[in-house]
C-alpha cells in the first residue's frame, strides 16, 4: 500500500485526511443548513452542539493535511487538461485549503474570546465568566458564517468538477484520489 503522494496517484494518508474531511464537512453543512432554516426545531437543537465539536476537528485535520501536502508537494500528481484548467483547479484547491483554515479558526478565536468559555472533546479548554475580548469575537461575528457559505459553496463546486473528471472526462483524476491509481 502506497504511505506517500505520487505522480501516479494519492497515498493513503492522503486518501484518508481527504475523504474523512469530505465527510465530516457534509455532515457541518448539514448541522448549518438546520440551524439557519429550522433552528427552533427539535432536529436542530440536538445536532447544533456538534457544530463546535465537528469545526473544531475539522480545523486541526485541514493543519495536519495541509502539512503533509507540503511535505508531498513535488511527488503530487500534477492537474489533468490543458494549462488553463490546471491553473484554475490550482486556484480552487488553494481556496478550499484557505478557507478550511480560515473558517473554523474565527469561529475558535470568537468562542475563545467571547468569555463564555470553551469545552471541545468533553475537555473544558477555557473556564466561564471570563471578560469579552472583542478583538476576538468580532472577525468571527463578521465572517465566519458568510465564509462558511461560501467554503460550502466551493465544496459543491470541487464535488462537480470532479464528477465531471470521472463520468464525462474520463481521465483518471477521480480514480487517482478513490484508488491511489
Ligand atoms: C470548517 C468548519 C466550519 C464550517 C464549514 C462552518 C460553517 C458555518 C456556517 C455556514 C454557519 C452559518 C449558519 C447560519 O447561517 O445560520 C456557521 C455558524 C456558526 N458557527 Fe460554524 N463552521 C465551522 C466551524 C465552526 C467552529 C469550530 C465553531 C465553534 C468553535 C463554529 C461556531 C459557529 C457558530 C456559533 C455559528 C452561529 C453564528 C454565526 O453564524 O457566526 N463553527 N458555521
Amino acid at each position: 500500500m502506497q504511505v506517500r503522494d505520487s505522480a501516479q496517484g494519492y497515498g493513503i494518508v492522503s486518501r484518508t485526511f481527504h475523504w474523512a474531511m469530505a465527510l465530516l464537512l457534509v455532515l457541518q453543512v448539514t448541522t448549518a443548513l438546520l440551524h439557519l432554516l429550522a433552528g427552533d426545531s427539535a432536529a436542530a437543537r440536538t445536532v447544533w452542539p456538534l457544530h463546535f465539536q465537528i469545526g473544531f476537528t475539522l480545523w486541526w485535520l485541514v493543519l495536519l493535511r495541509g502539512s503533509w501536502a507540503l511535505a508531498n508537494y513535488r511527488r503530487r500528481p500534477p492537474h489533468e487538461g490543458s494549462p488553463l484548467l490546471a491553473r484554475a483547479a490550482t486556484m480552487g484547491h488553494l481556496a478550499l485549503y484557505a478557507l478550511m483554515v480560515v473558517v473554523p479558526t474565527l469561529a475558535l478565536l470568537r468562542a475563545a474570546g467571547r468569555g463564555r468559555g470553551v469545552r471541545l472533546y468533553g475537555i473544558q479548554w477555557m473556564p466561564e465568566g471570563t471578560p469579552e475580548i472583542p478583538a476576538f469575537t468580532a472577525a468571527g461575528n463578521a465572517l465566519h458564517g458568510t465564509l462558511g457559505w461560501v467554503l460550502a459553496s466551493l465544496v459543491v463546486g470541487h464535488v462537480g468538477f470532479a464528477l465531471w473528471h470521472g463520468l464525462v472526462r474520463r481521465d483518471g483524476t477521480l480514480a487517482r484520489m478513490w484508488r491511489g491509481r
